[in-house]
C-alpha cells in the first residue's frame, strides 16, 4: 500500500519537476513498505540516505532554475529547502545513532513533509515557469 500517490493535485506543471517529485514520492513509498515488512536498519539506512541524496539534488536542480530565470520568490523557497534538508539530516543522523526508529509517525511526518512543500511551496512557481524551458 503507497502512503503517497502522485496525482495531479501534487503537479507543478513543470514536466522536469514533476517527474523529480515522482521519484521522491517513489522513495518515501519504498520507505514505507520497508516499514510495513519490518526491514532492519540495513534496508532502512540506504533508502534514508537515498531519500537524502536525491532530495539534495531536486533541490539543487529547483534552484538552478530559479537563479537562470531569475525566479522572485526564490529567497523564501530556498530557505523552505534550508529547513527540509536539515529536518531530514537530523532524522537520519538519528535513525543512524540508533536513537529513531521509522514508524508510522515518521512516515507521516515524511509524508507531510514531501507533499505540503509541493503544494504550498512549490506550487507558487506553476504560473512563473509556465511559459519558460526548464530543464531537470
Ligand atoms: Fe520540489
Ligand atoms: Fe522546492
Amino acid at each position: 500500500m503507497a502512503l503517497i500517490e502522485w496525482g495531479t493535485d501534487l503537479s507543478v506543471e513543470v514536466p522536469a519537476f514533476d517527474e523529480q517529485h515522482k521519484k521522491l514520492i517513489d522513495l518515501l513509498n519504498q520507505l514505507h513498505d520497508a516499514m510495513l515488512q519490518r526491514r532492519g536498519r540495513e534496508v532502512m539506512g540506504p533508502l534514508l540516505d537515498e531519500l537524502l541524496s536525491y532530495t539534495n539534488y531536486h533541490f539543487a536542480a529547483e534552484e538552478r532554475a530559479f537563479d537562470r530565470f531569475q525566479y522572485p520568490e526564490c529567497a523564501k523557497h530556498m530557505e523552505e529547502h534550508r529547513k527540509l534538508l536539515a529536518t531530514a539530516q537530523e532524522l537520519k543522523a538519528k535513525h543512524d545513532a540508533g536513537s529513531l526508529a521509522i514508524t508510522v509517525e515518521v512516515m507521516d511526518f515524511l509524508k507531510k513533509w514531501v507533499a505540503e512543500h509541493i503544494r504550498k511551496c512549490d506550487k507558487l512557481y506553476t504560473a512563473f515557469f509556465a511559459d519558460k524551458a526548464v530543464e531537470g
